[in-house]
Parts: C-alpha cells; structure tokens; sequence
C-alpha cells in the first residue's frame, strides 16, 4: 500500500511538472508576460497614450483586424534598464463611427489598443525581439478562444495571428505603417 501511493505520489508529481513545462512552453501569455504586460500599460498611462486624459490624435480609416478607425503613435519607454521603441495603435468602431465622434468621446468608441514594445536582444531573435500585446480599454489583457491572454510573442510560429500577419510588413520591421526606422530612432535619446 504504502509503496502504491508512493507511485501513485510520482506519477502525480510527474503530471503536475508537465503541467508546468507545457505552460512554460506556450509562447505567449505566461505569468512573465502577464507581469510584463502591466508594465507596459503604465509606461503607456504614465504618457498619457491611455487613460481617461490620454493624447488625442486624428483618427484614420482602418483596416482588418484592427479597427474600422485608428489612431497610432510611436514613443518609447523604459522599462526596468531597457528602453525600447512603444508603438501604440487604437482601435475604434464599429465600422460606421466617424472620426468627430471619437474626438468627441475617444472611451465610448475604443475597442483595444494593440501594442508593439521592442524588448531586449535575446528575448525573441526570431521576430526582431517584438513584444505583443492587445489590451482593453481598461487595461486588462484581450484572450484568445482558448482563453489564453494576448502578450508576449503571441501566436508565434502559428499561421495567423499578430506576428504572421506583421512578419508580411513591407520593410522586414514588423512595422505596417512606416519604414522609418522607428525602432532604431526610438531608441536615440
Ligand atoms: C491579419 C493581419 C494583422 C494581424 C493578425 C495583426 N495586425 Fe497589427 N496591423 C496590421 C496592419 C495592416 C496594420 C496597419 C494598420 C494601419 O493602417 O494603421 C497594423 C498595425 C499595427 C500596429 C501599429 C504599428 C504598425 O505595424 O504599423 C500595432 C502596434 C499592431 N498592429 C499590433 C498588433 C497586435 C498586438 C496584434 C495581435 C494581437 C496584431 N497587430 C495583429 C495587420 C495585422
């Protein structure tokens, strides 16, 4: 018996570390990330890029996935001895919302606020070291359908997802909306 439930112990204490490995394994939305991800949201507060008092800026016209209008901006931010290029995209809708509207109230019209922070070398060399992130309008982190949390590398090496689709960016920056070198100047302070 007592031998059983030491077996019994092993094999359980085999499942959990599995368990665990799996989740360390998962490219996105760990703990780490989850931690990394509040820092970024207060770096963004702290600029007033979110937040009831945030900067105002001239919505566009958008394009799928992201919002029906759109407002990017480009910054950066340090975050413990990194510093690093912030681009701030936010998402509006629903697809008839005009741009006099969300000027008027940007918080009645915001969808997410999707996020690219450029971390440290050595934190994804595969994908330029980009850290995602797609945020609520009150800073929790979006889930996918699997109820996994938007930050991290998310989705990498998957067919879809932010870096599939960004890794299609003219330039080979990740970056859609310019080719400036952003990242670089970013980081000239
Ligand atoms: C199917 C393609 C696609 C997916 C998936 C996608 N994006 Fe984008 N993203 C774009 C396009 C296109 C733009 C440029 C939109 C514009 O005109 O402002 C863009 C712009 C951005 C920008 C502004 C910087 C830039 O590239 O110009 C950020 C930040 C961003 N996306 C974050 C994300 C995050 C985070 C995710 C995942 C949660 C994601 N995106 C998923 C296509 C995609």
């Amino acid at each position: 018996m007592r031998k059983l439930m030491k077996s019994t112990a092993a094999v359980l204490a085999l499942g959990l570390s599995i368990g665990t490995a799996s989740a360390q394994m998962a490219p996105f939305g760990s703990d780490d990330d989850l931690a990394y991800a509040k820092l970024i949201w207060e770096a963004m507060q702290a600029q007033n890029l979110v937040g009831d008092h945030a900067i105002k800026s001239f919505p566009y016209e958008g394009t799928a996935p992201h919002g029906a209008m759109l407002e990017t901006f480009y910054s950066s931010a340090t975050i413990g001895d990194h510093t690093g290029a912030l681009i701030v995209k936010r998402n509006y809708g629903p697809a008839e919302v005009e741009a006099d509207q969300i000027i008027a109230e940007p918080g009645k019209h915001l969808g997410a606020v999707t996020v690219m922070y450029k971390r440290e070398d050595g934190f994804d060399a595969d994908n330029q070291n980009w850290f995602w992130a797609k945020f609520l309008p009150d800073g929790s982190l979006d889930k996918n359908p699997k109820g996994m949390s938007l930050a991290g590398k998310v989705a990498k090496g998957m067919d879809k997802g932010c870096i599939a689709c960004h890794s299609g960016a003219d330039g080979g920056d990740y970056i859609f909306t310019t080719n400036a070198p952003i990242a670089e100047m970013m980081m000239m302070k």
